[in-house]
């Protein structure tokens, strides 16, 4: 066997991006092989040129609503690496508009991608991974999946689906050895609210000011989280969704207000 197929693996969709990127610098830093999956190619190309080149990684076009692309990629980490150790959801969209205008083919789109992108990857993986008798998936949810937010129905709806595919796929494959568990951040600074903000339609003292830390957290931040959901150091841990949100769902009290 060679070096390559002896390291851990991990499969990322929405890698050229936000969440999904620095999880690839991360799990790549810890020595992974990362298989980098996005619907933008020009953008994995990009973050596959910031990895380590000393460790193997994998660049893959699709779309997680695609479940023969994500079976695709499955078999191609697989295949690189010699397992699939693990795998993180973060292809996702939001739109934010009133409830009363919501464009009903944004309302698909977002399920689609959100909701069923992240099902048709876990299914994907889960295959291979029961098969293997080992896995770790970590899903990417919101602190939105836990309550709802003006302006952002299917995105609420989404997450939701998201926190509940967790714990129903914990449950059926715990007993086969695959994990399954979720972070569920406040505001990220990423291009994605990087483009809400910029277009003036992001609560942003709102977002900073309910969380007692008083930011929005940073990409890295979450990252550390799905790579310690994804490690042997979280072996005990399935069906939970772990909040990086600077204490937002703990705060009862001053909603959305600065001090
Ligand atoms: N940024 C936040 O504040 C925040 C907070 C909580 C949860 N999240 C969630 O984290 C995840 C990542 O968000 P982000 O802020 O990094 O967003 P981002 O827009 O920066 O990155 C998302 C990536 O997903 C890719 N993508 C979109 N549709 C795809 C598809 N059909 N197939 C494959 N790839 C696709 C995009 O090309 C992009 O590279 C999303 O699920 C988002 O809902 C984000």
């Amino acid at each position: 066997m060679d070096m390559q197929q002896k390291r851990k693996s991990v499969l990322i969709t929405g890698a050229g991006s936000g969440i999904g990127r620095a999880a690839a610098l991360r799990f790549n830093a810890e020595g992974y092989g990362v298989c980098l999956f996005d619907i933008k190619e020009a953008a994995i190309k990009e973050v596959a040129a910031e990895l380590n080149p000393g460790v193997g990684s994998l660049c893959l076009t699709g779309s997680v609503t695609e479940l023969s692309d994500m079976t695709d990629a499955v078999a191609a980490t697989r295949d690189m690496f010699g397992t699939l150790d693990c795998i993180v959801t973060s292809a996702g969209v939001v739109k934010v508009e009133p409830a009363v205008d919501a464009d009903p083919d944004f309302f698909r789109k977002t399920m689609e991608i959100n909701v069923m992108g992240t099902w048709f990857t876990a299914q994907a993986a889960g295959r291979v991974m029961i098969e293997q008798g080992f896995g770790a998936i970590v899903m990417i949810g919101s602190v939105y999946g836990s309550g709802g937010a003006p302006q952002r129905t299917a995105y609420c709806a989404s997450k939701g689906a998201v926190h509940n595919l967790v714990r129903s796929l914990a449950v059926e494959w715990g007993p086969s050895g695959v994990r399954v568990n979720a972070v569920a951040p406040t505001g990220v600074r990423t291009p994605m609210v990087q483009d809400l903000i910029d277009r003036g339609i992001y609560d942003l003292a709102g977002v900073e000011g309910r969380a007692p830390l008083r930011r929005l957290a940073e990409p890295e931040e979450v990252a550390a989280a799905c790579y310690f959901l994804a490690s042997d150091e979280a072996r005990m841990t399935t069906g939970t969704i772990l909040p990086v949100d600077g204490g937002w769902i703990a705060n009862g009290y001053t909603l959305g207000k600065r001090d």
